[in-house]
């Protein structure tokens, strides 16, 4: 374990993000709620920086037509594909009604094929490969196949430090 003084704990208050290189890995340390979390700043499926995508929450429906919001602020959404990512696991997660609607405004706009990144697909059935089936039988999100990479973080002597593996 490598040792990583960040910043001192003033610096970093509640909502603060802070994107740091560490060993030469851009690494993503957040202060949620007054607590601290670390993560690869490199979004695993395609690279984009997690540390320009928003915080938002986990959804689930329970049974049809009624669904829990939880986690507020826990659940980092990828700027360019939209996976989520929970900031104490790394896992992934997505939304396949979200990801279609991805789709339509990507690929309008752009031309680039979210089909051959892997995100979306205009059938349902690559989304369902990857464990991510149709709006109609969702719990709204579902896992995924992705892991961002967490990092131990904690305060020392009013210092947020983080600890990489050797
Ligand atoms: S690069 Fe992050 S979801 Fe595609």
């Amino acid at each position: 374990m490598a040792r990583h003084v960040i910043a001192p704990v003033a610096d970093l208050p509640v909502g603060a993000r802070k994107r740091v290189i560490l060993e030469g890995r851009p690494v993503l340390v957040l202060n949620i709620k007054g607590e601290l979390f670390a993560l690869s700043d490199t979004c695993p499926h395609r690279g984009a920086s997690l540390a320009e995508g928003i915080l938002t929450g986990h959804v689930v429906a329970t049974e049809p037509g009624t669904y829990v919001y939880s986690r507020e602020g826990e659940i980092l959404r990828c700027p360019w594909h939209a996976w989520e990512f929970d900031v104490r696991t790394g896992r992934s997660w997505c939304d396949p009604k979200h990801m279609r609607l991805m789709q339509h405004a990507v690929s309008v706009a752009s031309g680039v094929s979210l089909l051959e990144s892997g995100c979306v697909s205009a059938s349902e059935a690559p989304i369902k490969e990857r464990g991510c089936v149709s709006a109609s039988e969702a719990p709204l999100q579902q896992e995924g196949p992705y892991q961002a990479t967490t990092f131990p973080v904690r305060v020392e002597n009013a210092y947020v430090v983080v600890d990489t593996p050797d």
